[in-house]
């Protein structure tokens, strides 16, 4: 139990026991009524009972029984910070959203994270980090809500809560065990490029300012004319990347296990803020085809499609109050402003639905009225009601078409027109391309980037005691990259003939 403040820098103490903005106020009820005695219960005589009718006893109890909401169901170890975004380059021939005009100053709310580990969860486990932003923009609230690496571990939402059950923590044991993790992975050959970045030391970030950003999909800008272009956004860390070795990871959980939000809020109050540049890559709907895979599938990067940088996004402020910033805030990739839309990506489709979902359940019908969320502008619509509404809507004319106090609808912000073809269907994507990237994105390593990999690869697949399973993965590394393959092959005390075969079964 003493271990968490053992290993709590004193500097982050200090702060902890700064005075607040309240500090000096007298203390009251929650009804703003003065309180009198807050040491002392109200007791029938000096040995006689409590007295139910010490309201605020009994509402100070009540409120702390109920302190607790859902946490996320993933990414629910985070770390929030307020900051501001600047655009720099004119791409009004690509988008009209507002935010990206030259010069425009946007305030945003960027909450890191880990996905698989709860709450109060070391901060230093192997796994992709949230790198969620939400732009406060003069049209509405825009979300980015990516991850620090350029791509995605499946490819259709209706796999997504099985990748989520294999990776958490076992439903027996409540341990995560990899024995489920790439039970489900060797059953899912389409993660063999995630997996590798993952398991790389950049997938490993020492620090949250040390790491890259993604949006991972595909979205759309529309401009002015109604054109599209389809875009993918990317985050570079103007402090560098950096990240652990596979050996340093369980020496810094024991010496820091918040090691993450120790640094960046560290830095922050000491003006030390951090940037980073955001990039786009754009390609007209003619030239989605012209990979050796589909664009849209989000376990793939877009090769040699030059990047233009955008804008710049700097984080200058620790929020005061870590509840009703950092647990209440929520983002939503179906968050979107007129000039940015959904893809046809099909997990992207899946978590336009999801996000709002979760949150209507985690925070309440009425979440995006909690302050972190509320967009900057006024919100004007004939939604009411639901628990814990305060949006002040005023007016009896709550519904559309009428007569009388019609909202103005501008027809610029329509959805762009989509030509569509087909039957529906339920199919897997064409030219699934499963190992293409992981080997290509290992031949980009370094020697001791690939050693590195190995290690720390190596090291959990030794922990897969079913044979089949570690046989799959190796055969997929293997058909990535024969190097790749043969060294873990080597590194799990494995067959390399029984991996070659494996592989050469393998479609690519
Ligand atoms: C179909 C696939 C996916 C589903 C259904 C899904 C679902 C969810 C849900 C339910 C949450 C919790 C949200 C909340 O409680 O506020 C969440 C959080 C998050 N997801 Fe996903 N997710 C999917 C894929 C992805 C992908 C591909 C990425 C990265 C590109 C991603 C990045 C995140 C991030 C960064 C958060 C944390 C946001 C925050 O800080 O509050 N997710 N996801």
């Amino acid at each position: 139990m003493s271990r968490p403040f053992a290993v709590l820098p004193i500097c982050a103490l200090v702060a902890s026991l700064s005075a607040s903005a309240f500090a000096d106020a007298p203390l009251t009820r929650d009804s703003g009524a003065p309180v009198g005695d807050n040491q002392n219960s109200q007791t029938a005589g000096a040995d006689g009972p409590v007295l139910l009718q010490d309201a605020h006893l009994i509402e100070k109890l009540q409120r702390f029984d109920r302190e607790r909401i859902p946490e996320r169901v993933v990414h629910a170890r985070g770390t929030g910070a307020f900051g501001q975004f600047q655009a720099s380059a004119d791409i009004s021939n690509l988008t009209r959203a507002q935010v990206f005009q030259p010069g425009t100053q946007t305030p945003v709310f960027v909450r890191f994270s880990t996905v698989m580990g709860y709450r109060g969860s070391p901060e230093q486990a192997r796994d992709p980090r949230g790198f969620a932003v939400k732009f406060y923009t003069q049209q509405g609230n825009w979300d980015m809500v990516g991850i620090n690496l350029p791509v995605f571990f499946i490819r259709d939402a209706i796999k997504f809560p099985d990748f989520v059950h294999a990776n958490k923590p076992s439903a027996v044991t409540g341990v995560q065990d990899p024995n489920l993790a790439f039970d489900f992975f060797a059953h899912s050959p389409e993660a063999t490029n995630m997996l590798t970045h993952l398991y790389s030391v950049q997938g490993m970030p020492d620090s949250y300012r040390h790491m890259d950003g993604s949006a991972v999909h595909a979205f759309k800008f529309v401009n002015a004319q109604g054109q599209v272009h389809y875009v993918k956004f990317a985050w570079k860390s103007q402090q560098g990347v950096k990240g652990f070795e596979p050996g340093q990871i369980a020496e810094s959980i024991g010496k820091d296990w918040n090691l993450m939000s120790n640094d960046l809020y560290g830095a922050i109050k000491q003006g030390d803020y951090p940037k980073w540049d955001l990039y786009i890559q754009t390609l007209t709907p003619g030239e989605l085809g012209r990979f050796a895979f589909n664009a849209l599938d989000d376990t793939k990067v877009w090769t040699g499609v030059p990047e233009q940088k955008v804008g710049t996004l700097t984080l200058n402020k620790v929020p005061d109050n870590y509840f009703e910033s950092t647990e209440e805030s929520a983002f939503a990739p179906s968050r979107l402003v007129p000039g940015i839309e959904p893809s046809e990506d099909r997990m992207l489709q899946g978590r336009l639905f999801a996000y709002a979902d979760t949150q209507m359940y985690r925070l309440g019908a009425n979440y995006q009225q909690i302050p972190v969320n509320r967009p900057r502008v006024a919100v004007s619509n004939n939604s009411q009601d639901g628990a814990m509404n305060e949006s002040g809507r005023s007016g009896d004319v709550n519904y559309e078409p009428s007569g009388h106090a019609e909202k103005a609808q501008d027809p610029q912000y329509k959805y762009a027109n989509t030509p569509i073809s087909g039957v529906t269907q339920q199919m897997a994507i064409k030219r699934p391309a499963n190992f293409l990237q992981a080997g290509e994105y290992y031949r980009t390593l370094s020697s001791s980037g690939k050693a590195s990999l190995i290690e720390a690869l190596s090291g959990d697949l030794d922990h897969v005691t079913d044979r089949a399973n570690k046989y799959a993965m190796l055969s997929y590394f293997y058909k990535a990259d024969a190097d790749y393959g043969t060294r873990l092959t080597k590194a799990t005390h494995s067959d390399l003939g029984t991996v070659q075969t494996a592989a050469k079964a393998l479609q690519d």
